[in-house]
């Protein structure tokens, strides 16, 4: 083969507004459509969104309100273990239907140091414990907010609990909170040693965010990510997470594999491997390594990314997504794809799942929200919120992030710092982006995300039907172009 044919065999990596979905046949209305979809082997989300594990992104807030609205997002690695460890507390800690790591206190607490327990906790009630975690008593914000700080939990606390057991219902312990006009049952076992606690605010909360993710426990559910040469933060991740996701730019990468193995078989979370972007990556992670749970593919895409002009290496999101798809199906494989990078609006989503995604992972769109990190600023009148990639100058200064895009060794940056405009709740956004998916999906005639993967059909766009599709010839309001 000579250099010529490089040329004439190479492939075409098309991205999102190289394409269109073509219109077919529907017996469906688009609020018809399911969007139900894995994000890992073992874990289906209500809707197919997950955002990115970037700094200005995804923190406990974040986590806790996309899991709420049946979404899950990825915790960043850009602070120590334990902080990360501590926010993925959090969002179990948010909900549960039994609270399981329970604060105790013993009957010599005395109220001074209880109080300094609520407020390390941000909690204010404790069921009274002693020989081995029994129960005798219970005391909260009521007992103690007037009390002496010198007394005991002993002096103040109630004796005459009423608790529930492992087999109490939500029905049940709902009835006997609102009977006794309470908001703490602690779960006790034949010998009254505490099992764990039912709140009246999580059993509230469960009917209030009906579409949330949840694990067995009714826990929201939680992803996480680590480098994959950081077994030790995997390992103190595990006892919280549902996902563990590897995060680094370039994932097909002998190093990568060695230390992957590792994690999976230490780890009882499901291990997502990325960032990939060919057929030979997502066929090497299916054949090396056992026990994936998931792809999470597209290199240089994102909107912060500055990879692919500082290296020309790169994978464009779509493209990435329908090669890994392929190496998945050709080996009779179910480990969902999750697309990652430069995805704008439900269109982009559409299209990405049209090639073999399964969902869709987003920095930017999220990065605007309230719930997300970054800082919301003013400019010349109007709100945006701070954005950066994990591999810019200002990322990189916090050191955790360094082996995400280079050994520290290699001193380039492959991302920039800038400012996204504020969107507000991102229950606003998720709904708008539900609407736009469940839309397109309905142009296609796919009641579910599997049909969108047999169903849909893609044309070309040029880059003059690229300028028709959008809005043109027409003054727009905020615009100064004449139509
Ligand atoms: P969007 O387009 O949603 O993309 O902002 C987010 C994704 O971009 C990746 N990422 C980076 N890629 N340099 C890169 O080349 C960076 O500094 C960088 N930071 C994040 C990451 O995959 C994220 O999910």
């Amino acid at each position: 083969m000579g250099f010529r044919d490089k040329f004439k065999d190479a492939d075409k990596a098309l991205t999102f507004n190289d394409v269109i979905l073509l219109p077919g046949w529907t017996t469906l209305e688009p609020n018809e459509a399911i969007v139900q979809s894995k994000a890992a082997r073992g874990l289906t989300l209500n809707a197919p969104f997950i955002s990115s594990p970037m700094d200005t992104v995804t923190e406990s807030e974040m986590a806790i309100a996309l899991a709420r609205q049946g979404c899950m997002g990825v915790l960043h690695r850009n602070c120590s273990a334990e902080e990360e460890v501590d926010m993925a507390r959090t969002v179990k800690r948010a909900e549960a239907v039994i609270i399981r790591d329970v604060v105790t206190v013993n009957p010599g607490t005395t109220v001074d140091e209880l109080l300094g327990l609520m407020e390390e906790h941000r909690i204010h009630g404790f069921p009274v414990v002693e020989n081995g975690n029994k129960l005798v008593g219970i005391v909260t914000w009521r007992d103690v907010r007037l009390a002496d700080s010198n007394l005991k939990v002993g002096d103040v606390m109630t004796k005459e609990v009423v608790t529930g057991t492992e087999e109490t219902s939500l029905d049940e312990a709902k009835k006997l909170l609102h009977e006794h006009r309470i908001e703490k049952l602690p779960i006790i076992d034949e010998n009254r040693r505490v099992k764990g606690l039912m709140t009246m605010r999580d059993i509230t909360l469960k009917g209030t965010y009906p579409d949330a993710v949840r694990d067995e426990e009714g826990r929201l559910v939680c992803a996480a990510a680590v480098s994959p040469f950081d077994l030790d933060r995997a390992k103190a991740l595990d006892e919280y997470v549902d996902v563990i996701f590897t995060d680094v730019a370039h994932f097909h990468n002998k190093n990568c594999f060695e230390a992957t193995k590792k994690i999976l078989k230490e780890v009882s979370a499901e291990v997502v491997v990325g960032n990939i972007g060919t057929y030979q990556a997502a066929e090497d992670c299916l054949t090396k390594l056992d026990g994936v749970a998931g792809l999470r593919v597209g290199i240089g895409s994102g909107s912060i990314c500055s990879t692919s002009v500082v290296t020309r290496a790169g994978a464009p999101t779509l493209y990435a997504a329908s090669q890994a798809a392929d190496a998945v199906k050709d080996y009779g494989s179910d480990v969902p794809i999750i697309a990652d990078g430069g995805i704008r609006n439900p269109g982009d989503i559409a299209v990405a799942l049209a090639v073999g995604a399964s969902c869709a992972m987003m920095g930017n769109v999220f990065a605007g929200c309230s719930e997300s990190p970054g800082r919301l600023v003013a400019l010349e009148g109007r709100y945006y919120k701070e954005y950066y990639g994990m591999g810019s100058p200002k990322a990189r200064k916090r050191r955790f992030v360094q082996d995400r895009y280079s050994q520290p060794s290699k001193a380039i940056s492959e991302g920039v710092e800038g400012w996204v405009p504020y969107r507000g709740q991102v229950s606003d956004i998720l709904s708008e982006f539900e609407g736009g998916l469940k839309a397109a999906m309905g142009y296609v005639g796919a009641r579910t995300i599997p049909e969108m993967w047999e169903k849909a059909k893609l044309a070309l766009v040029t880059e003059r039907g690229a300028q028709e599709i959008a809005p043109h010839d027409i003054l727009l309001p905020g615009s100064n172009r004449n139509p």
